[in-house]
């Protein structure tokens, strides 16, 4: 029987915490859900004391999943570690992972400490955190560039003290591959007790080599391995979850490796990411790029034609890629709908389909066919919906060559005493920014545009435009994601606006209940 290697997703953390990728604790249990479908091992959901939202969004994933483990992030002292324990012990199998970094630099220019020291330091919290849960995980941050015998001494010292697991990560993304693999091969040679502890990997993408550490480092023999979804993180990112996962399925008689991921997700998985921080891959990026399966060459498709297996070494349906056909109209009812949606992979409840459905029959009114990547919009919007803030009822703008342009919108907001309707009007440099200013009146909320990008999402004159808004927000001091869509640019810019504004009111909600708190955003 092939090892089986952990699958340690830290998207919901290191990926969330890379400039663009923020996502609120809907959006975090939306995308852990997902997470718990693709079936990774062990879900890393934030850093519990970094805010208030952090460790409600861990404790709200640590609550919505049951079957992977939920993991935290602390610093190697109590007050950490507890906030850490407070937040994942409402998981069914709750994680502390706690850190201290032991490469000379590190403990020279930033901690300010001994290898003593630090050694001593790293022993207490992993007693400390053992006394609170069983699962305790250990990193010796910048382990990629640790002196091997400080390593070896650390790494026996942390298991006998009761560390499950020992992640020894590349944080800079410094290491070649032979030498990765030579690293972990001396640590499984030499440190006496290893067979007590899982060893993990965590690899950062500085050079490009991110996932080639890690393959190399589990032929080494680490039975874990920490990545993200589209490989987002700090940075240039960390290992991408869903090329370990490919190249280890692709090349299972090389690498004689099983993880447990359902790859048909993988897809689903990507997309979903995406659409929350709106952040596309690029087109050629492995696995899950808009190119990593199309064969444009003409010698290719003649091959292709021939045998797939001459220019295809895995097959798009292995990652749940939709076929991408014309499957539904405005006469297609809720049951064709729902097994479409069957046939792609979803599985959303009756109220997610109710929503969707809705949502669907709004569109099919306005457009005459709607494709697979109009359906995937509709439900993944719908997967990360608010209860909560502000919805658009109407928007209206004139513009044109020799007119300004102005912009009448009407809001409903929902608020504790029931709904209010706010209309505003408001002019701008053109018709995009008029609609702008008038929801900012509306709100009270000021909002700056700092990015603005509108796609096609299918084919056809009458497409859904799917548009994605960076907006600077007053006392935020993270740019805000917005996405809407609508066959109709300027709908769709309303709606990404709201979207945005809502998510920069629950933030600036949470940060009135941190004030008075210490609040750590410490970049790992
Ligand atoms: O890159 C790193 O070293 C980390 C650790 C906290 C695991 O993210
Ligand atoms: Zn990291």
């Amino acid at each position: 029987m092939n090892r089986k290697i952990l699958v340690f997703d830290t998207t919901l953390r290191d990926g969330e915490q890379s400039p663009g990728c923020s996502m609120n604790i809907e959006e975090k249990v939306a995308l852990a859900k997902q997470l718990e479908k693709l079936n990774v091992d062990v879900i890393e959901a934030g850093f519990p004391i970094a805010s208030i939202g952090d460790f409600e969004a861990v404790k709200a994933v640590a609550e919505a999943v049951s079957r992977p483990i939920v993991a935290g992030l602390s610093r190697a002292n109590e007050k950490d570690i507890y906030r850490c324990y407070e937040a994942v012990q409402h998981a069914k199998q709750g994680r502390i992972h706690t850190f201290l970094a032991t490469s000379d630099i590190h403990l020279q220019a930033k901690l300010k400490m001994s290898r003593e020291q630090a050694l001593e330091r790293a022993i207490s919290a992993v007693k400390y955190a053992r006394n609170l849960i069983d699962d305790v995980e250990f990193s010796l941050e910048d382990a990629g560039r640790t002196d091997r015998d400080y390593m070896c001494q650390v790494v026996e010292a942390l298991i006998n003290a009761g560390a499950r697991t020992i992640n020894l990560p590349d944080t800079v993304g410094y290491t070649i591959p032979s030498e990765f693999y030579d690293m972990i091969t001396s640590v499984m040679n030499r440190v006496p007790n290893i067979d007590k502890a899982v060893i993990s990997l965590h690899c950062h993408n500085d050079l490009g080599l991110a996932v080639a550490n890690s393959l190399a480092g589990i032929q080494a023999g680490a039975g874990q391995v920490e990545c993200t979804i589209n490989g987002i993180g700090e940075r240039a990112g960390n290992a991408s979850l869903e090329e370990i996962v490919m190249s280890l399925k692709t090349r299972a008689p090389y690498f004689g490796v099983d993880t447990g991921i359902v790859t048909e997700e993988i897809y689903r998985t990507s997309k979903l990411l995406s659409s929350i921080i709106g952040v596309d891959v690029q087109p050629n990026k492995a696995v899950v790029g808009k190119n990593a399966f199309a064969h444009e060459a003409g010698i290719h498709q003649h091959g292709m034609l021939e045998d797939k297996r001459t220019y295809e070494i895995m097959t798009p349906e292995s990652i749940g890629l939709p076929k991408n056909e014309l499957v539904l109209g405005k006469h297609s009812g809720r049951h064709a709908f729902k097994a479409r949606l069957e046939e792609m992979g979803y599985t959303i409840d009756d109220e997610q389909l109710q929503a969707a459905f809705v949502k669907f029959k709004d569109l099919a009114d306005r457009k005459k066919e709607v494709f697979d990547e109009d359906l995937e919009l509709i439900v993944n919007e719908g997967l990360k919906e608010y209860k909560s803030g502000y919805t658009l009822a109407y928007v209206g703008t004139t513009a044109g060559s020799s007119i300004i342009p102005t912009s009448c919108v009407t809001i409903i907001a929902q608020g504790e005493n029931g709904e209010t309707s706010i209309t505003e009007t408001a002019i701008g440099d053109g018709p995009v920014e008029a609609s702008y200013h008038a929801i900012n009146k509306a709100t009270g909320l000021p909002g700056k545009l700092i990015e603005y990008q509108v796609k096609a999402v299918s084919k056809g004159e009458d497409a859904v435009g799917d548009v994605t808004v960076k907006i600077q927000f007053e006392g935020l001091d993270r740019l805000v994601t917005g996405k809407g869509a609508s066959t109709d640019v300027l709908h769709g810019s309303a709606l990404a606006y709201i979207d945005a504004v809502n998510k920069a009111k629950v933030r600036l909600d949470m940060k009135k209940h941190d004030a008075g708190q210490e609040v750590i955003r410490e970049r790992i």
